[in-house]
This record gives C-alpha cells, sequence and structure tokens, in this order.
C-alpha cells in the first residue's frame, strides 16, 4: 500500500482548463473513490471528471485515489482508464468534449490518479490511508462508495473507526453512496442508522443519478420560470400524470444483480419516485437544498402506500427483441424476478387528490423512453355538438428526459378548409436547437456539487425512508408475491399494465409511436 500522495508532475501536468463561464472550480481535496476497478468508476465516474476538468472546473490541489483490492501500479490503472476512456470517447461522442480524446484535460487526471490496494473490511487499509491523506495537499476528502451495496456498511464503520470522518480545522470530510440504499424500509432505516451514527447527514450524499441529469433539473425550471404552467398545475386542471422509464436493453451482464433487486426496487422507489418529486411538489422559495428537499419530502410523505391492486409486474420473454429474461446468464430458468413494473400513485393532499401518477419501468421494451407526461382534463364539449367533430384529443405536455432532450405539447387546431374539423396537433422543442448541449455523461453536476457541498441533488435520509414506506407493501405482500405476467422481448409491456390504466378509462402513451395507445 503506497503512503506517498501522487504528485503531479510539474513538466508533464497540463494546467487546468479556464473555468466554465459563470462557475467557480470545487474547492481543493482528495477524492477517494472504493471500487477503483469497477465498471461505475471506468464508465462515469473517470469521464465526468474529464469533462469538469475540460470545463476548468477541478482545482489544481485536487487528488483522485483508488482503492481495491489487488496489487497493481498506479501506472497500470492509469494505461486502463485511459484505454477505455479513449473507446467511450469514440463511442459516445455527445457524451464527452470531443470524439477524440482531449490529451490535455485528461493528462491534467491522470497525472492526479493514484491506486491503493486495500481490503475493504480490513483495519490495515483505513490505518495506511488515514496516513496518505494527511499528506495530501487538502485535508478535504470526498469518499466515493462506487461499490457493491454489501460494503456500504464496514466501509463506513471503518472510516468512522479510523477517525477519517472527523471535520477538522475546516476541512470536508463526505461520503457518496450509490444506489441500491437498502433494500426495503427495514434496510434503509438500518444503513441510514448505521451511516449516521459515523457520519452527520451534511456529511452524507446518497445519489440518485437521475437528478444529475440536465433533463431532469430542467423540470423545475420549465414549471416555475414561466406563467403558463403552474396555475394550470393542479387537480382542476389536470386529468393524470404518466411517468415512463423504458429500455430496451436487457440485463446484460448483470443478472445475478438484478435477480436480487428486480425492476420495482432498481427504478420505483428511488429514480420514477425522484421524477415524480419533481413534478409534484409544491415551489419553494429558493433553490437552497434544504428547502428543495423539504418540498420534496412533503410529496413522499402525502403518496399513500401501495396496494397490490395498484402495481403490475412482468417479465420478458422471448420476443422480436431477443432471447427471455430466463435465458439470461445468472438467471435462474424459473426466475420470477420482474423486468417490468408499473404502478398507480396516488398523492393524497391538495394540490393532487383524485389526480393518479402512473409509472413504469422495464427492460426489453419497444423503446428507450424516458419522458413525464402531464394530460390536462378535456374541456366541454357543447361547442362542437352541431358540428362534424367527434372527439376533441386531450392537450398533453410531455417532457423528455432521454434519449431526446425537450418538451412537446398536443394540442387542437381548427382542420384548414370549408368545414368545423378538429385536428390534433403537435409543438415541440428540443434543447439542441436553441443551446449547445454540454458534454455531460450525468456525474459531473454530482461530483461538482458534492465538492462545493450543494447537497439540492442528493437524497435526505427521511425521503429514503418514505419512499421505501410507500414500497413497502407491495415488497412484502400479506396474499403472498405479486404475480408476474410475461411480455414479449420488444413489446410495450405485458397486457395486465394496459388493464391497469384501462380499469380508469385511460390508457399508457405509446412507447413506439406518439399519443395514446388504443
Ligand atoms: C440504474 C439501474 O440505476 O439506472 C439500471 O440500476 C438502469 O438497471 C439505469 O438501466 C437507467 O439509467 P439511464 O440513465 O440509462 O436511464
Amino acid at each position: 500500500m503506497p503512503t506517498e500522495p501522487a504528485e503531479p508532475d510539474p513538466n508533464a501536468s497540463a494546467a487546468n482548463a479556464a473555468p466554465l463561464a459563470g462557475k467557480r472550480p470545487a474547492p481543493p481535496c482528495t477524492l477517494v473513490i472504493f471500487g477503483a476497478g469497477g465498471d461505475l468508476t471506468k464508465r462515469l465516474l473517470m469521464p465526468a471528471l474529464y469533462n469538469l476538468s475540460a470545463d476548468g472546473l477541478l482545482d489544481d490541489g485536487m487528488r483522485i485515489v483508488g482503492v481495491n483490492h489487488g496489487e497493481r501500479e498506479t501506472a497500470e490503472w492509469r494505461t486502463e482508464l485511459t484505454e477505455s476512456l479513449r473507446r467511450f470517447a469514440a463511442d459516445r461522442a455527445s457524451t464527452f468534449h470531443t470524439s477524440q480524446l482531449d490529451e490535455k484535460s485528461w493528462d491534467w487526471v491522470v497525472q492526479r490518479l493514484q491506486y491503493f490496494a486495500g481490503e475493504f473490511e480490513s483495519d490495515a487499509t483505513f490505518e495506511s490511508l488515514g496516513q496518505l491523506l494527511a499528506q495530501a495537499p487538502s485535508g478535504n476528502v470526498v469518499f466515493y462508495l462506487a461499490v457493491s451495496a454489501r460494503f456500504f456498511r464496514p466501509i463506513v464503520e471503518h472510516l468512522g473507526r479510523a477517525g477519517l470522518l472527523k471535520e477538522e480545522r475546516g476541512n470536508f470530510r463526505r461520503i457518496v453512496i450509490e444506489k441500491p440504499f437498502g433494500t426495503d424500509l427495514a434496510s434503509a432505516r438500518d444503513l441510514n442508522a448505521q451511516i449516521l451514527s459515523y457520519a452527520s447527514e451534511p456529511q452524507i450524499y446518497r445519489i440518485d443519478h437521475f437528478l444529475g441529469k440536465d433533463t431532469v433539473q430542467s423540470i423545475l425550471a420549465v414549471r416555475f420560470a414561466n406563467a403558463l404552467f403552474e396555475p394550470m398545475w393542479r387537480r382542476e386542471y389536470i386529468d393524470h400524470v404518466q411517468i415512463t422509464a423504458a429500455e430496451t436493453i436487457g440485463v446484460e451482464a448483470r443478472g445475478g444483480f438484478y435477480e436480487q433487486t428486480g425492476a420495482f426496487r432498481d427504478m420505483v422507489p428511488n429514480h420514477l419516485f425522484q421524477l415524480l418529486g419533481m413534478i409534484a411538489m409544491e415551489p419553494p422559495n429558493s433553490f437552497d437544498a434544504e428547502t428543495v428537499r423539504d418540498k420534496k419530502a412533503e410529496v413522499f410523505d402525502a403518496i399513500q402506500p401501495l396496494a397490490a391492486r395498484d402495481v403490475v409486474f412482468g417479465q420478458y420473454e422471448k420476443g422480436p427483441a431477443g432471447p427471455g429474461y430466463r435465458e439470461e446468464p445468472d438467471v435462474a430458468p424459473d426466475s420470477r424476478t420482474e423486468t417490468y413494473a408499473a404502478a398507480r400513485v396516488h398523492i393524497d393532499n391538495w394540490r393532487w387528490a383524485g389526480v393518479p401518477f402512473y409509472v413504469r419501468t422495464g427492460k426489453r421494451l419497444a423503446a428507450r423512453r424516458t419522458e413525464l407526461c402531464v394530460q390536462l382534463k378535456t374541456v366541454p364539449f357543447r361547442l362542437f355538438r352541431d358540428t362534424p367533430v367527434d372527439r376533441l384529443t386531450p392537450n398533453v405536455l410531455t417532457l423528455r428526459i432521454d434519449p431526446a432532450h425537450g418538451t412537446s405539447f398536443d394540442f387542437n387546431v381548427k382542420v384548414p378548409g370549408p368545414v368545423m374539423q378538429i385536428g390534433a396537433a403537435q409543438s415541440s422543442f428540443s434543447y439542441g436547437d436553441f443551446f449547445t448541449e454540454r458534454p455531460n455523461v450525468g456525474y459531473e453536476t454530482l461530483l461538482y456539487d458534492c465538492m462545493l457541498g450543494d447537497e439540492t441533488l442528493f437524497q435526505r435520509a427521511d425521503s429514503i425512508e418514505t419512499s421505501w414506506a410507500v414500497a413497502d407493501p407491495v415488497l412484502h405482500p400479506k396474499d403472498g408475491p405479486l404475480p408476474v405476467h410475461g411480455y414479449a422481448a420488444g413489446s410495450e409491456g405485458p397486457a395486465e399494465a394496459d388493464a391497469l390504466l384501462a380499469a380508469d378509462g385511460r390508457a399508457w402513451r405509446s412507447l413506439s409511436g406518439t399519443g395514446q395507445r388504443n
């Protein structure tokens, strides 16, 4: 275990780029990544650090220590990360500054990388880590737990016992924890209690990467920076809301993880509820972290616990898009794990009582689409009774998160011609048509905010627990496990999910086309 901190070579190290307009670089700190060899580090954290470096948002006093079991040289780790970043940059130009790696910005990061071999559960690791951190140029430290959830507790406990979470002489010590944060209410409570016995709430940054997406953050801007929406954003005008996170990919190499987790735990109480919180929260008085999080907490608190009748589970079977889930690697041939979940959510407060929020997510669906659709109530038909018009389609505001970034609004217009005919029209906006989109893998803002100490986009202990409390009756159903219905890989999901909305006289928005499914 090396105990000398990485010192950027003054000849080789590129100077940091000039900061992006209107932004200041984060304060100096050491970023300690547990799980240096993992996928998250390679695919998301390093690309995000690279993008931040290119934007000049990192301080020259930054150091990055990657902890993992297994001896290896820092040089070897640097080469591996460089190769993977080069591959990603070529594959996914939109998420990076150029399709060719900008050597200067990456070199700035590479010079600060140091590999640190150590077991996550051994006292010796944390003792040596303490010595290393004592020599770092800054006393500020962010500990990033990019590890499997079973290591969250032991790592935090060891950090606490080794005294590495003590904030002294104005230095910060922060812990970033990935999802899944618990697997139900009891486990999330336990985990919170255990972590909070070593660190205070302001030191804990529970990540939900959906909140790092620019398009998710812009939900608040659309709602609160326009006079048009807020007056109608309530039960008097809104018929229902649909929140979709549909994926075309299957479980890929994550069969083992997915068998334990399933689509519901993986996506609903975290990603989908976070989107719901943004849509449903009351206007905060400021963007202050506690104010925003208080408003979201009120929404989660008002959601009624889910009942089995409000939830549909599905599992993909062999279909046009490929083999079934049970044929995937590391999946039991008789698995009952759901790869699709839909739910009808009721928010029992003055703004939303009586307005259902339908949420759905699934793997191997007809299209990749993350979006929120707010459907307004239909207007009285009286005026059109004596005309050839037979129906009016409802107004729908759609906020597109992925892969398209933008909004659209469905409304009715007169069809040109001598008779009164109404036609459905759509007005849409794409961010790319008006703005230059920033290269982004989704973790840039989250890492930067954590270094700045801004917790707005991170989840607080109480909200995590209230979200699990809503989900708990479905996770531990009194009348036995929920049925898991089959759907063809590449389809729109199970028929039972259609029936959930049909029972309310509604239909899901089509994944493959536009408008409602008939
Ligand atoms: C992750 C889930 O949190 O989010 C994955 O574990 C899922 O199963 C992913 O694929 C979806 O995120 P995104 O940003 O690709 O929509």
